[in-house]
């Protein structure tokens, strides 16, 4: 594959706007994060999934911060509905009243995907930075499953949480969701500002994957379990989005449209705005998408390595972030010469001399986003 024969993406994530209620420290979203008044409009979004669907796009994933915030999101998922998209609705549960789930499902929703941070009520409060978090997610899993709509819960794994991986998995189920994903952090965004809070030591991640991988036996037939594995910890780096530009697009609440959630971390780039062009013109021709696309790119040792068609050389993102290089191969690989950063970062992640710092939480502006129920950050 190369720029003039692009694949066709199959996936829209359309992150609908940074306003979320909880703070998780683990967000992926940027720290610089679009305030409500440079939030595309209802009609904007809808032209934008009708191009995703003339591209040939088919699953559409409505997600932010919290895509609840948004007001017209019946409207929004109604349009996707008619253009005869598969709808995901990425949500925190938070704002999910019975009305508001059954009104979705009768505009043609297709799926809901909640977020949990624990399985421990205290705990999963604590992380998402709002009390009784926990408690009105339960709610909101009932309001899903009462509609008849599948549910998957999302789990990410850190240090707060490790060893109670499986307990999550048992939670999804008495919930009565399908599916579950236990996904190890991902260190983007808020994720990377608080890396050395949640990274979890390499016994703990071993323990817990152990103990997922149990459960998919023991479970089998009752639910479907979706393992992400810790990267960091991982010999080979992950085929970050399947390889950049080749299977999805992102398009942020302010229009601005990114290979992947992170992009925009690496300097230099130019990504177009759906406000000036088309969906298609910007898969096919916007310099960002066309950046990283194919092997051009490539230095030793992904240049040459027989996995480079299957990891791609890992996460563009991860390598400009760890080695101030994006063309670099991701570190977390063990071939790569700077593989000794991502070892620096696990050997600080068993050093416990330091106290416990407070999280660094998710927030649109310190000063304002801050809501009378969050709890007073300290850590357990
Ligand atoms: Fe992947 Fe590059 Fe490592 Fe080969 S050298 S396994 S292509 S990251
Ligand atoms: Fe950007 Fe991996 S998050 S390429």
């Amino acid at each position: 594959m190369n720029a003039a024969d692009p694949s066709r993406p199959v996936g829209l994530l359309a992150e609908l706007t940074h306003r979320c209620p909880l703070g998780c420290p683990y967000c992926s979203n940027p720290l610089e994060l679009d305030p409500r008044q440079h939030e595309l409009d209802t009609a904007s979004w809808k032209r934008v999934f009708s191009e995703a669907a003339a591209v040939g796009i088919l699953q559409l994933h409505l997600s932010g911060g919290e895509p609840a915030s948004r007001r017209d999101l019946v409207e929004l998922v109604a349009h996707g509905a008619k253009l005869g998209l598969y709808s995901n609705l990425i949500t925190s549960g938070i704002g999910l009243t019975q009305m508001l789930v059954s009104k979705l499902a009768e505009a043609g929703l297709d799926h809901v995907q909640l977020s949990i941070q624990d399985s421990e009520p205290r705990s999963a409060d604590h992380i998402a930075g709002y009390k009784g978090a926990f408690a009105r997610k339960l709610e909101a899993a009932s309001f899903v499953t009462e509609a008849g709509l599948p549910l998957t819960v999302n789990a990410v794994i850190h240090r707060a949480n490790v060893r109670r991986a499986g307990a999550m998995v048992e939670l999804a189920v008495r919930l009565g969701a399908r599916r579950v994903e236990i996904a190890h952090t991902q260190y983007y965004g808020w994720g990377a500002k608080n890396r050395g809070l949640l990274m979890p030591s390499r016994e703990e991640a071993e323990a817990a994957i152990g103990e997922v991988e149990a459960l998919k036996t023991s479970l089998s037939g009752t639910i479907v379990i979706d393992h992400v594995a810790p990267d960091y910890h991982a010999r080979y780096p992950k085929p970050c989005m399947s390889g950049w530009a080749r299977r999805t697009l992102n398009v942020t609440p302010s229009g601005k449209v990114l290979p992947c959630h992170a992009a925009e971390l690496i300097p230099g780039l130019e990504f177009w705005n759906v406000a000036d062009h088309s969906l298609d013109e910007i898969w096919n021709h916007s310099p960002a998408f066309n950046a990283f696309r194919g092997d051009d790119w490539m230095r030793e040792p992904c240049r040459s390595c027989s996995r480079k068609t299957i990891d791609f050389g890992g996460c563009r993102c991860q390598a400009f972030m760890l080695t101030g290089e994006a063309r670099n191969a991701d570190p977390v690989c063990h071939l790569s010469p700077h593989h000794h950063v991502v070892e620096t970062i696990l050997a600080e992640a068993r050093d416990d001399t330091h106290p416990p710092q407070p999280y660094a939480y998710r927030r649109l502006r310190p000063s304002t986003a801050v809501r009378r129920e969050r709890l007073d950050i300290s850590a357990d």
